[in-house]
Parts: structure tokens; C-alpha cells; sequence
């Protein structure tokens, strides 16, 4: 696990970029000494020593009846890792999928998240989701954001609470003292703990709380062309909290509102390459050093998320870097939580 004494705690190394397209990095080595050509990389290092897939699965609103067909498909297509979470009613369902799979279980890495109801009731929280997962551990249990609220009054508000409505004696800081007594238990219900929506000012107020000795292995945020959050990656990789991307192609489409797949630059990119522009999005974000969670409940565009992916070249990544200069910074999802969550944004930040 990841003590605050430790020092050696930074990223691997991100593979070098080369000029030439590579396709199906998920086949390829991490790198190859015959060809001295780098290749996509397939996993990161956590500073527990696991390693988590480069690509993985998010499952938010892959709705009931299809959260399974899609983990399956997922399964069929190559994904070993899975983001769940409770908020997102379908751990059931994936469940199901887990408990039928012949992949076995140390070949696949899960994730799930504690919602902000359960911050007191956080060990209960967790054995419902491995309940429901069908698990006896996931690889990774992460605070899903950094405010508590009390419990939802019955079980339907599940999820539907007044997030503007705080808990005011128990904050991340506690939450974050159960998370680590529950990875030293013994019970060997989780594997690593973590953080996501955390900004820089949160991790800062985290890492120095009394008590806290464990540094989150990972740190999931949005994170996209438009919202590269260079301050908190810079955080992050010098205290060797891995970052993972969710939202990685921009969320789902809002009608009449653009999305991350029509900037020019993707596009060009896109066609350049001959793959989709949700690969362009992806590989800039394996390249950055960041895993990525791609949702989605179409095989077809499942599969090619997961195997088209490229090296960008040096231009490549310095036009996508560009972005979220010339397009202005952008963040996809922004919950009114009432309170300041995203301290790293810009003020122009649309
Ligand atoms: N920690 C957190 O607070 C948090 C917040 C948000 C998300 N997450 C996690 O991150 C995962 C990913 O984020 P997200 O679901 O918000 O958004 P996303 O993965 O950026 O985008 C999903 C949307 O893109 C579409 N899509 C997928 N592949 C595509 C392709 N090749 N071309 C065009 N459109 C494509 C999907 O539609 P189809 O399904 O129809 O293909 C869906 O509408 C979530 O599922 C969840 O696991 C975590």
C-alpha cells in the first residue's frame, strides 16, 4: 500500500511516442527490445505494486437490462477491468456476469466507489457492493466524491439526495481513516484505496490530515483534451497517485450542444489515422499517462475503443494538447454539490 513515508513513489515511465500509426496496442508488449519501437501501453503501475489496464469499462448509465449484455461484450472484446460503483444501480446486474464468467478472477481488476450517503457507513457499503458484484474483493475502492451527506431516509432516495445538504460532523478526512483501517483489517476486502473528484486543494488537505497514512493509489477525474488538468497531474505524479480518466470521450451527447468528437482536430486526426475519433480521445489519454474508462452499451464501438487505439505522434499530441487553449477549458460533468469541488478550474472553464 502506499504510506505517506514512502518516497519512490512516482509514475512509470509513459512509453515514448513515435511517429508511425500502431493499431491494437492491447496485443502489444509494454516494450519491445527487438523492434525498439514503442508501443501503446497496456497497463500502469498503482503504488501498490498492482497494475491497472490502460483501457478499462465504465458502466454509468449502461441502464438495467443492459449494464450485463454490456460487461459482456466488454468481457468478449479483451477489457479486464471494470469501473463500477453503487450510485449506478446496475452492480447487480454486472454481478451476474461475474459470477457466469470463465475469466478468471485474478485476471481482472474492479473497481467500485463508496457514495457520499454511505461515508459513515462505509464497511456496510462496501460488502453490499460485493454482494451485489459477486466478489469476495475488488482491486480498487475509491470515495466517489469529497462530500459526505447523510444517509438517504429510505432506500429509493438512494442516490437522489439534496447534494447540497451536508453532513456537518464527518468529512472526507474521516472517511478516508475508515477506508484505510478497512484495507488493514484483514478481511482482504479491497486491494488499494482510492480518491476521484479530488482537486488539488482536497488531496493537499488529505494527505496532510492527521492519521492519514495511506496515499489514495489513485485519483479518478474528468479528464479530456478540454480538461487536461495539468496542476492536479503534476500533484499527482509527484506523490505517485495514479490517475484514471472517466469521462475520456466527453460523457454522453447533450442534444444541441457539442461534443468532444466534433473539434476539428479530433477529426482530422481521426481520419488521418482511420479510426474512430473515440480512439483519438483515448490514445491522447493512455499517452498522457492516465488509464481510461470508456462507457459504452454498442459492441461494435466497445470493441473498437479498446482495440484501435495508436501512439500519437509528437504533432499529434501537441494539437491535442492545444485544445483547451485555443477551444477554451471545458468540463463535461459538473454536479452542483453546493459547495467548491473543482478548485483547479479555470474561470473561464465552460
Ligand atoms: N468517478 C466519477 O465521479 C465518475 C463520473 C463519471 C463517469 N465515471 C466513470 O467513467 C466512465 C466513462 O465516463 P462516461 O460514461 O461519463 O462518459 P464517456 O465514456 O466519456 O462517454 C460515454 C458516451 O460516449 C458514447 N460512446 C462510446 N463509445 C463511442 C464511440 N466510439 N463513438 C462515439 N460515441 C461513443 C456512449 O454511447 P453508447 O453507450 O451508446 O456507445 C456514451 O454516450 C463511466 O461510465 C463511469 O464508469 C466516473
Amino acid at each position: 500500500m502506499g504510506v505517506l513515508e514512502a518516497t519512490d513513489l512516482a509514475l512509470p515511465p509513459i512509453a515514448p511516442r513515435r511517429r508511425q500509426p500502431q493499431t491494437n496496442g492491447v496485443k502489444a508488449t509494454v516494450t519491445s527490445s527487438t523492434t525498439k519501437q514503442p508501443s501503446l501501453r497496456t497497463h500502469f503501475t498503482l503504488n501498490t505494486g498492482a497494475q491497472i489496464p490502460a483501457v478499462g469499462f465504465g458502466t454509468w448509465k449502461a441502464a438495467p437490462g443492459e449494464a450485463g449484455r454490456a460487461v459482456e461484450a466488454a468481457f468478449a472484446a479483451g477489457y479486464r477491468h471494470l469501473d463500477c460503483a453503487p450510485l449506478y444501480h446496475n452492480e447487480a446486474e454486472i454481478g451476474q456476469v461475474l459470477r457466469a464468467t470463465s475469466v478468471p478472477r485474478g485476471e481482472y481488476f474492479v473497481t467500485t466507489k463508496l457514495w457520499s450517503s454511505d461515508h459513515r457507513r462505509a464497511s456496510q457499503a462496501l460488502d453490499k457492493s460485493l454482494r451485489d458484484l459477486g466478489l469476495e474483493y475488488v482491486d480498487l475502492w475509491l470515495m466517489h466524491w469529497p462530500v459526505t451527506l447523510p444517509p438517504a431516509s429510505e432506500p429509493e432516495g438512494y442516490g437522489k439526495e439534496d447534494r447540497t445538504v451536508h453532513d456537518p460532523e464527518w468529512d472526507f478526512r474521516d472517511t478516508w481513516r475508515e477506508m484505510e483501517r478497512i484495507l488493514r483489517d484483514g478481511s482482504g476486502r479491497v486491494r488499494a484505496i482510492g480518491v476521484a473528484n479530488f482537486s488539488t486543494v482536497n488531496l493537499e488537505k488529505l494527505l496532510s490530515a492527521p492519521g492519514v497514512t495511506v496515499v489514495p493509489a489513485v485519483n479518478q477525474t474528468e479528464l479530456q483534451p478540454l480538461l487536461p488538468q495539468d496542476k492536479l497531474h503534476a500533484l499527482c505524479a509527484a506523490r505517485g497517485i495514479h490517475q484514471t480518466a472517466f469521462g475520456p470521450l466527453g460523457g454522453a451527447p447533450v442534444e444541441g450542444s457539442t461534443t468532444l468528437h466534433d473539434e476539428a482536430v479530433v477529426r482530422e486526426i481521426a481520419k488521418a489515422r482511420g479510426v474512430s475519433t473515440a480512439n483519438v480521445l483515448l490514445s491522447w489519454g493512455v499517452a498522457k499517462g492516465w488509464s481510461v474508462i470508456p462507457k459504452s452499451v454498442n459492441p461494435g464501438r466497445t470493441a473498437a475503443n479498446l482495440r484501435d487505439n495508436f501512439v500519437p505522434s509528437d504533432e499529434e499530441m501537441r494539437k491535442l494538447d492545444g485544445l483547451a487553449g485555443s477551444a477554451g477549458p471545458r468540463r463535461f460533468n459538473r454536479p452542483n454539490w453546493g459547495t467548491t469541488v473543482f478548485h483547479d478550474d479555470d474561470v473561464n472553464t465552460k
